[in-house]
């Protein structure tokens, strides 16, 4: 279901879980929770701007009302029709069982017919390749991969971070 831009009630809500577009309180949960899983820290500051100011293309997940996952993202300026998920974690308590999967496809879902979902993922993580090609299957979408980030254009030690496109996606 397709949610207006200021509005921050429930798309997806069952049994205890609910998932819905971020609001600025929000930030921190997706903070902590970046930071419990080991993704790479962003300051506090920028989860309060994105949770605010790019409400469109995050999420939360909440568990029992517990802050439990979240999708950080963007629409990026000269592709309009693409949303970048930057960030996407679930907390160890609640992996498994479909929450990442979901938070994708409530975001894709208010998005326009067609959009092409991108991101940029190590090639040592399994989890996160696994729920990207799981997205692509599960509506019919294309998976290609590109050079993106490479390792020499960080100012640390940070390995290399492939870029995927998924298009063709059939969300209904
Ligand atoms: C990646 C992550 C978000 C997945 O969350 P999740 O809620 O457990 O994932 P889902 O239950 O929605 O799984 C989606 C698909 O990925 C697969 N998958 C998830 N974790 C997996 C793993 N560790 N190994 C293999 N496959 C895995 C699932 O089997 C599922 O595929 P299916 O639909 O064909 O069965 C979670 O493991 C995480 O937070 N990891 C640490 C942070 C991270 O690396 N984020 C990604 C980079 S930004």
């Amino acid at each position: 279901m397709a949610t207006t831009s200021a509005d921050p009630s429930p798309s997806t809500s069952n049994d205890d879980l609910e998932i819905r577009r971020t609001v600025v309180a929000d930030g921190a949960a997706m903070w902590n929770l970046a930071r419990e899983c080991g993704l790479d820290l962003n300051s506090s500051y920028a989860y309060l701007i994105f949770a605010a100011d790019f409400a469109a293309t995050c999420r939360i997940a909440l568990l029992g009302g517990e802050p439990v996952g979240y999708v950080l993202g963007y629409q990026p300026p000269e592709r309009p029709d693409h949303l970048f998920v930057w960030q996407v974690a679930v907390s160890s308590r609640a992996r498994g069982r479909g929450l990442a999967r979901r938070m994708l496809e409530d975001l894709l879902h208010a998005h326009s017919e067609g959009t092409t979902l991108e991101a940029t993922v190590e090639e040592s993580n399994d989890a996160s390749r696994a729920l990207f090609a799981a997205v692509a299957r599960a509506h019919g979408g294309t998976l290609s991969w590109t050079e993106g980030v490479s390792a020499e254009d960080f100012p640390d030690d940070h390995p290399s971070e492939p870029r995927l496109e998924i298009t063709g996606m059939d969300l209904h």
